[in-house]
């Protein structure tokens, strides 16, 4: 069992939290801000508890000057101090003496936070890509720590990643705990990694199975069913034969496909229909089973008879994950088949549902059924990792209870 925040003494505390506010942004605008909500309840518990939290996050990826403008974590700043009601003192730096007196002066209760921590990823005074953050530079992650006094996680959406300001951190201070949101996502992903409650069925989708492959190699092993769909289902049926017309395929990928369906001989399920259209475009398709595929013919979505067979391979299930669209969701005659995917998940009873992050978890809250669900992840690459068995450094970071 790992340490959480509630089991630290934050009174009077300088708390370091370590969130994962890499949110999505047009222009210098929050377009999703899932993820600063999901770190709410971490940062209300330290400052209703009289610590002094000191926020912290990366925003994008820094390589290069033009970088720095565009992932100015300053609006993001803004966003938290609307959505916990108190305001937040920020410090356009990430390190330095202002940033060092603002830590010092901090009161119980009061929240302060920093510039991106993938500012020091790049150094422009040399116009160098130095990656100190992100390849966890042992004197950056020894600094950071020495702005507080206890450190939490509650990245999840980086716990992939071992970087200076987790892993870094963690390493240098006395205590670390996870946060509410890394410790909700350690009991349900890695609930259904460790321990699943039978039967246990996975639900894979997106477009291609090079992203996947870790993934399915590990559900075949664990789980008692594995259904696929998304476009990463022709590259499957092509390689058991079946002409899949002009649809999406990763020709370099026909072996391995081979290789996961003989492995998965009765646990690896796919699609019996499609609905297609003669181009990649959101105009009415044709459903068509998989194998009445005209040449000209592109699969963009799965058909009706495919959630039936979903349907019943769901039946009884007690653990569903589900990771990655079932078809081009974003046009609307190709989103019935991630809908329906929504709607079996949300009227299963008894069933621990977790949605894996990214598109799958974009899709279920787009679609408005976000709240149907036991769990939805916050992490992309993070929850795909955590659910191939991998050990995530930001979760290993973490101190045992
Ligand atoms: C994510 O959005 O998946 C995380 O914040 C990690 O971001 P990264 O892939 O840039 O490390």
């Amino acid at each position: 069992m790992k340490k959480i925040v509630s089991d630290l003494n934050v009174k009077g505390k300088k708390v370091l939290i370590r969130v994962d506010f890499n949110v999505p942004m047009k222009n210098g605008v929050i377009t999703d801000d899932t993820r600063v909500r999901a770190a709410l309840p971490t940062i209300k518990y330290v400052i209703d508890n009289g610590g002094k939290a000191i926020v912290f996050s990366h925003l994008g990826r820094v390589k290069a000057v033009e970088d720095i403008a565009k992932n100015d974590i300053t609006p993001v700043a803004k966003r938290l101090e609307e959505l916990i009601g108190k305001p937040v003192k920020f410090v356009n730096a990430t390190r330095g003496a202002e940033l060092e007196a603002a830590a010092a002066n901090l009161k119980e209760g009061e929240i302060l936070m920093f510039q991106n921590t993938r500012y020091e990823d790049f150094d422009a005074t040399t116009n160098t890509e130095t990656k100190k953050e992100s390849k966890n530079n042992a004197e950056l992650g020894a600094y950071w720590a020495s702005l507080g006094e206890v450190f939490v996680n509650d990245a999840f959406g980086t716990a992939h990643r071992a970087a200076a300001s987790n892993v870094g951190i963690a390493s240098n201070v006395k205590e670390t705990a996870a946060g509410f949101l890394l410790a909700k996502e350690i009991e349900f992903i890695g609930g259904a990694v460790d321990n699943p409650v039978r039967p246990y069925v996975a639900i894979l989708g997106g477009a291609k199975v090079s992203d996947k492959i870790g993934v399915i190699e590990a559900l075949l092993d664990k789980a008692d069913k594995v259904l696929i769909g998304g476009a990463m289902m022709f590259t499957f049926l092509k390689a058991q034969g079946y002409n899949i017309g002009a649809s999406r395929c990763e020709d370099d990928k026909l072996d391995l496909a081979k290789e996961l369906l003989a492995k998965g001989k009765g646990k690896l399920i796919l699609p019996v229909d499609a609905v297609c259209n003669k181009a990649f475009e959101d105009t009415k398709g044709t459903v068509k089973t998989i194998d009445k595929f005209d040449a000209d013919d592109m699969g963009l979505d799965v058909g009706p008879a495919t959630l039936d067979l979903f349907k019943k391979e769901l039946t009884g299930a007690k653990t569903v994950v589900w990771n990655g669209p079932m078809g081009v969701f974003e046009m609307k005659n190709y989103a019935a088949g991630t809908i329906g995917v929504c709607e079996l998940l949300a009227n299963l009873s008894g069933a621990k549902t977790i949605i894996g992050g990214g598109d799958s978890a974009a899709a279920a809250e787009q679609l408005g059924y976000a709240s149907k669900m036991s769990h939805i992840s916050t992490g992309g690459g993070a929850s795909l990792e955590y659910l191939e068995g991998k050990e995530l450094p930001g979760i290993a970071c973490v101190d045992d209870k």
